[in-house]
């Protein structure tokens, strides 16, 4: 089979989105420790270019450790290592990476249309670590962490409070294709999912049969099994108003809100800020799941891989 990319998901079909996301569980359950190797090594022989142009712990690490646990080698770009800084452009770099790197995980956090031009060629298979608009990796990793908590994604309920940013957006895209789940999107007054995400989004809740909403205050919250929220300062992003602080203040998960939500588990992206949009009582309390979330990020990266360089061996 050959290389596959992943710049969004909605360039997964059903069953390949379900296949990753099961997968990852598979791998974050332990159940596949039994099989390595050979299924461990499902990346031998295949070199893996990891290129960051942003900070990153998480998705970087999952991915580098990811791509040796199966056996692939790696060479690691930082911001200021390819002749991209001094003009060369991102077509002609996708079109000579791809004669010598088998896969391109690459955080560029700049328009999509980048990563499309490193996919221009089937040679190299190109995953997005992280885009403006979307971070599909992170919404794979979160419906992972679904599946292990709940066992199911399908009817789950999930309330994200904070930003409309790509974290939001990559969850509003995955989640809303699982049957009768729910999505209550709570987001600051000009800060909301961008409506063409939103918009495919609703697409696909209506062929599932699932929810997505979205309203700018924290009025009346629905009964959910989740609540999610993600750092106000997106990496790389600075926000356009001086008062934007004042505009969020209210959309802060604190003990107060989870009261609100009796029984919901506590998700975030990480890294967090503490005393910003998640208090340390909640964020370090009995509800929270969000470092086993990051370590999902690891378990995701691993079947994203085996995804994307052909399907395991
Ligand atoms: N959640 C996430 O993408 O973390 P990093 O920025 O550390 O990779």
């Amino acid at each position: 089979m050959g290389r596959r990319h992943l710049i969004s998901l909605d360039d997964l079909s059903e069953d390949d989105l379900r296949w990753i996301v099961n997968r990852g569980a598979d791998y974050s359950a332990g159940s596949l420790d039994h099989v390595r190797p050979p299924r461990e090594r499902a990346l031998e022989d295949l070199i893996v270019g990891v290129l960051f142009r942003k900070t990153s712990t998480r998705t970087r690490t999952a991915f580098s450790a990811g791509a040796l646990r199966l056996g692939a080698k790696l060479i690691t770009y930082g911001p200021g290592d390819l002749q991209e800084n001094t003009g060369e452009t991102v077509d002609d770099t996708g079109q000579v990476l791809a004669g010598m790197l088998d896969v391109l995980v690459a955080r560029t956090a700049g328009p999509e249309a980048e990563l499309r031009a490193y996919a221009n060629q089937d040679r190299m298979a190109v995953i997005n670590a992280m885009s403006a608009g979307e971070h599909p990796t992170q919404g794979l990793t979160d419906l992972t962490t679904l599946t292990r908590r709940f066992g199911s994604v399908d009817g789950l309920r999930v309330l994200y409070v904070g930003e409309g940013n790509n974290t939001a957006s990559a969850l509003a895209l995955g989640l809303s294709r699982f049957p009768g789940t729910e999505l209550h999107l709570r987001t600051p007054p000009g800060y909301g999912l961008e409506p063409d995400y939103l918009h495919r989004a609703q697409i696909h809740a209506k062929r599932a049969e699932s929810t997505v909403e979205e309203r700018h205050d924290v009025d009346d919250l629905p009964e959910v099994d989740v609540v999610y929220t993600t750092r106000w300062q997106t990496t790389g992003t600075v926000k356009p108003t001086p008062d934007w602080r004042a505009v969020f203040a209210p959309f802060q998960v604190n003990q107060a809100l989870m009261d609100r939500c009796p029984g919901a588990v506590f998700l975030h992206d990480l890294p967090a800020h503490r005393g910003e949009e998640v208090t340390a009582e909640v964020l370090d309390g009995p509800a929270s799941a969000a470092f086993a979330q990051a370590e999902n990020k690891y378990h995701s990266a691993r079947a994203v891989l085996e995804w994307c360089a052909g399907g395991p061996r």
